[in-house]
């Protein structure tokens, strides 16, 4: 083994700790942290599995809720060393293009929302996401509309970390810690959060009053200022917050009601994980611009997607010159041939369907009946093979634990400390397995938190 094929071979696990802690900056830490244990180092992946320093742990965040074929498959490793082999390289600017661009335009084009068919290829959701925000600006003033520059967000959302997105977010802290530019233009709107905001009403009925919060922000800016509406079809990173079926189909008449753009930010919900290749689909309603990235190769490399109406694309290439916005590497013949061939596996190897069909239900199955009754656990929500466990000091009020306590983080660290990796987010356990989840490991997830729920709340009591 050479020093580049093998880090592990090459130097010592403290060498690489070390190297770690003096020069790497990680995302979303807290340098503290890494000033007091060393960075833990996985070093290899498969199936559900992720492995380091000796240990195995069941990883059913899939890494980010984006390794969602499962790590380690040879077919996608063996397309990017013949990729990389016959064309590591070109741009796709101006009139040039590669074979695997041009096939995974075509693939995306044919998998999403009739109408859906023009896209545009960068290399991670924000990327993504920014791309809409420009496409819609630029639709507006080919309209001759230019005024209409709000765009109508929400509280809990997550759209990314660029600084654009950021000040789409829930989390306003991660628009305002840098002071760039000015959110002037950016609303948000509630997010339809059944369990902590829905009060004595119905799912549905507070699903239609979380809409015609949309439409209270659009009479609010004015309707000749309002660009776009931007919403997850199920809200991640901030929880799982599965919307009740009455809300998208409202957000989408109020929207159109007023001539309002809809992007769906499916960079979660897509490819699969609902239980449909969309969100959309699972929730009702139709999107002019939808952006893509994690699951589109299943994170085996960078890439992201951002897809457009016909209608909007009509407007944005009338004709009226230069698109100014691109990225060096946007249609990399390597990632776009990987991406490709996870698609195909994960249509030939039928796996949105099993979730719909059996994962999805028997994960929900699972938990709701090794956890449904559980004191600390207020709701258990479910779409597909997202879920969001909601954690709770009082099921009958729903009140929750102080943030401060980190009940959420004691529940998670528990599970780690039995080899299962959730995510803790507030006073949400967030589970987004693999795809190649089996029943058996499904049984011991369950399992596991409800060990994890049992000792954290026995640790309560005693206090
Ligand atoms: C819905 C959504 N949009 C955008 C992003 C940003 O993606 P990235 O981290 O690849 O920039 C994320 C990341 O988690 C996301 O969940």
């Amino acid at each position: 083994m050479t020093i580049q094929q093998d880090m592990m071979n090459a130097f010592t696990l403290e060498q690489l700790q070390e190297f770690d802690r003096q020069h790497h900056v990680h995302p979303f830490t807290d340098p503290e942290t890494l000033k007091q244990a060393p960075p833990f180092l996985i070093d290899s992946a498969e199936g559900c599995y992720v492995s380091g320093q000796n240990i195995k742990l069941l990883d059913a965040m899939a890494g980010l809720g984006c390794v969602n074929i499962g790590y380690g498959r040879k077919e996608l490793a063996e397309v990017a060393s013949h990729v990389m082999n016959k064309l590591s390289y070109y741009h796709s600017f101006s009139a040039v293009s590669n074979p695997y661009a041009a096939a995974l335009s075509a693939k995306i084009a044919d998998i999403a929302p009739e109408g859906m068919n023009k896209i545009f290829i960068s290399n991670s959701g924000s990327e993504a996401v920014e791309t809409a925000l420009k496409l819609v600006s630029l639709y507006w003033q080919r309209k001759g509309q230019p005024n209409r520059q709000t765009i109508i967000t929400r509280d809990y959302a997550y759209h990314g970390s660029t600084i654009a997105t950021a000040a789409l977010n829930g989390n306003k802290e991660m628009g305002s810690q840098f002071g760039y530019g000015s959110n002037d233009h950016i609303v948000h709107a509630k997010a339809p959060y059944w369990y902590r905001e829905g009060g004595d009403m119905s799912p549905d009925e507070f699903g239609v009053a979380a809409a015609q919060s949309v439409e209270q922000c659009i009479l609010d800016a004015g309707p000749e200022n309002v660009a776009a509406f931007i919403g997850e079809p199920v809200q991640g990173t901030m929880g799982i917050i599965v919307p009740p079926q009455s809300y998208w189909p409202e957000v989408e008449r109020i929207c159109r009601k007023y001539d309002v753009l809809i992007i769906a930010d499916e960079v979660v919900s897509g490819f699969g994980r609902t239980g449909k290749w969309f969100g959309q689909e699972a929730f009702g309603f139709t999107a002019d611009i939808m952006t893509l990235a994690k699951g589109l190769s299943s994170s085996y490399v960078p890439v992201s997607a951002t897809v457009v109406s016909d209608d909007v694309a009509s407007i944005i290439e009338d004709g009226s010159g230069l698109l100014q916005h691109g990225f060096t590497t946007s249609g990399h013949p390597v990632t776009c041939a990987v991406a490709l061939k996870n698609l195909q596996l994960i249509e030939h190897e039928g796996m949105v369907e099993a979730i719909a069909v059996e994962k999805g239900p028997y994960l929900a199955d699972r938990l709701n009946v090794a956890l449904g009754d559980h004191p600390l656990v207020g709701e258990i929500r479910t779409s597909g093979l997202m879920v969001g466990i909601e954690l709770t000091k009082n099921k009958a009020t729903r009140e929750q634990y102080p943030l401060e306590l980190g009940i959420c983080n004691h529940v998670s660290q528990s599970a780690l400390m039995r080899g299962l990796i959730v995510r803790a987010t507030g006073n949400v356990v967030v589970l987004c397995p693999p795809f190649v989840i089996s029943n058996a490991e499904i049984d011991f997830v369950a399992s596991i938190l409800l060990e994890a729920c049992n000792e954290v709340y026995a640790a309560i009591q005693q206090v």
